[in-house]
């Protein structure tokens, strides 16, 4: 039945979309108000608290349904400024520290926008966007120094690269495994005790078990115990099990250790396995030169998987996943049933990402990598990871200083766990604190940290993936967690 308000609605004639704007003028001024609006919200990014809570009547409104007529795109843009805007994570502003969040840049809104504009669906056929992602992952397979036979794909994460580089592995354990799955095969992997949960995720997905991942102990620098790690091995075997890979990690999720890659290559050469890294922010240290070293090993690996919305800054989401036998990752995810056959004109151009993975529509996630290393540079690039790496080496230096703050862990790189530990408390009563006090300086918008837990202790773990953090920052944490300290302490 026909509403009332239908009345209302201006009559849309034949030849005219029924979605574009019916005035392209007014559009365009609105847009370009929104993205004035949003260029100021960066260029002050520091300004205001880390992070504002949605209140709840604005989650309310969220909840409403959407309006059954259409809006004016001026209501809907200040919708937007007041509705979401305020209400962001916080990773744009220099006091942002928690879990490993990249920061963004500006141009990486342009990238976007463009992005949006051009709407290119990146499973394949033959157009702009499919060649984008050929060359930026082609950039990225010569930093880590991968053979030509090498392919990879642009994806959400690194949960979802470090998945499907396991499905490689799985296949080459396994050439049958799509069609017949894993039958009796017993498969285990391997991976440090400070492995990421998304690497048993993983293997559940894959039909393997998450118990399937033996987690190896750690040295005195939270890295693997190669030498563990052989005896598990060996032990698996004599017990009928079938090892397949090893993952090793640059960058743990903790503490930022990286394993002693070129030993676990080796031991992956000796023992025909899989050699997969975790390289999901550690990676990218490949662009800072004097950090570079440390990734020794990295260019051995049968797959790789690291973020571009980390350290990079790329504008979430981006992951990228490389595979240095481009046959292995074919094999494991290529089907091109009939109404998907390559044909010349727009069915063309050759390989296709979404022969390499599971998503069949994608969209154009390499026109913001591209974007971003064709403004900034991976010198720049490298540079921002150097700094990072500085400024927590700064902070634990002055958390060192503090009578009640303990550092927890060594900081190889950009993550400092520290604790505050009143005299007088018991082990459980500090984790509580230091709990608190984590959320308390998140709720009061001063900076945002997260916790970890370091030796079965919970601690405050900052890490600095933010090109806008600079040295002040640090001392109004350090200040912070003091302050916030004393205040829990005293009040129990
Ligand atoms: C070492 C490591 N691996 C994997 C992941 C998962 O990456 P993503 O959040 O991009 O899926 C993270 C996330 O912080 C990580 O630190």
């Amino acid at each position: 039945m026909k509403q009332a308000s239908d009345a209302m609605r201006p009559a849309i004639t034949d030849g005219q979309s029924l979605l574009d704007p019916a005035d392209w003028q007014a559009f365009r001024g609105e847009a370009h108000a929104l993205l004035d609006t949003l260029i100021t919200r960066l260029e002050h990014a520091g300004d205001g608290p880390v992070w504002t809570p949605m209140p709840e009547a604005v989650q309310q409104r969220l909840a409403e349904p959407p309006p059954r007529l259409a809006q004016d795109v001026h209501k809907v843009c200040a919708d937007l400024r007041e509705l979401i805007l305020p209400f962001g994570t916080g990773n744009t502003h220099p006091r942002f520290w928690g879990w490993v969040h990249g920061t963004g840049t500006a141009g990486g809104v342009l990238a976007e926008m463009a992005a949006a504009a051009l709407n290119a669906n990146c499973g394949g056929r033959d157009h702009g966007g499919i060649h984008v992602e050929k060359c930026v992952i082609d950039w990225m397979a010569r930093w880590f120094e991968f053979p030509a036979s090498a392919a990879g794909l642009l994806t959400t994460g690194s949960s979802m690269a470090n998945l499907l580089g396991l499905a490689a592995a799985r296949t080459s354990a396994i050439a049958e495994v799509r069609r017949q799955g894993v039958g009796g095969a017993r498969l285990v992997g391997y991976v440090s005790s400070e492995g990421h949960s998304c690497l048993a995720k993983a293997f559940e997905l894959l039909g393997l078990g998450g118990a399937a991942l033996r987690r190896v102990s750690i040295d005195r620098e939270f890295r693997i115990d190669v030498d563990a790690l052989r005896r598990s091995i060996k032990e698996d075997r004599a017990g009928g099990l079938q090892p397949f890979c090893v993952v090793g990690t640059a960058g743990t999720v903790n503490t930022g250790a990286t394993d002693d890659l070129a030993a676990l290559a080796g031991l992956c050469r000796d023992e025909e396995l899989w050699f997969h890294v975790d390289g999901a922010f550690g990676a990218l240290t490949i662009l800072a030169p004097q950090l570079a070293p440390r990734l020794a090993g990295i260019e051995s690996a049968h797959s790789l998987a690291f973020d571009l919305h980390k350290w990079l800054h790329v504008p979430y989401d981006a992951g990228c996943l490389l595979v240095r036998d481009r046959a292995t990752l074919l094999a494991t995810f290529d089907d091109r049933p009939p109404y998907l056959a390559a044909a010349d004109g727009l069915a063309g151009g050759g390989t296709w990402p979404s022969d390499l993975g599971i998503e069949l529509s994608r969209g154009f996630r390499a026109l913001k990598v591209w974007f971003t290393l064709q403004q900034h540079g991976t010198e720049a690039l490298g540079e921002a990871i150097d700094r990072n790496c500085a400024q927590a080496r700064i902070l634990a230096a002055r958390i060192e200083k503090r009578p009640l703050l303990r550092l927890m862990a060594p900081v190889p790189l950009q993550i400092v766990c520290c604790r505050y530990e009143p005299p007088g408390m018991d082990d459980a009563a500090i984790d509580a604190l230091n709990v608190k006090l984590v959320a308390t300086m998140q709720r009061r918008g001063i900076a945002a940290p997260s916790t970890c837990k370091i030796d079965n202790r919970f601690c405050i773990r900052i890490s600095i993936t933010n090109h806008r953090t600079r040295d002040a920052d640090l001392d109004i944490l350090v200040g912070a967690i003091e302050t916030i300290g004393s205040e829990l302490a005293a009040a129990g």
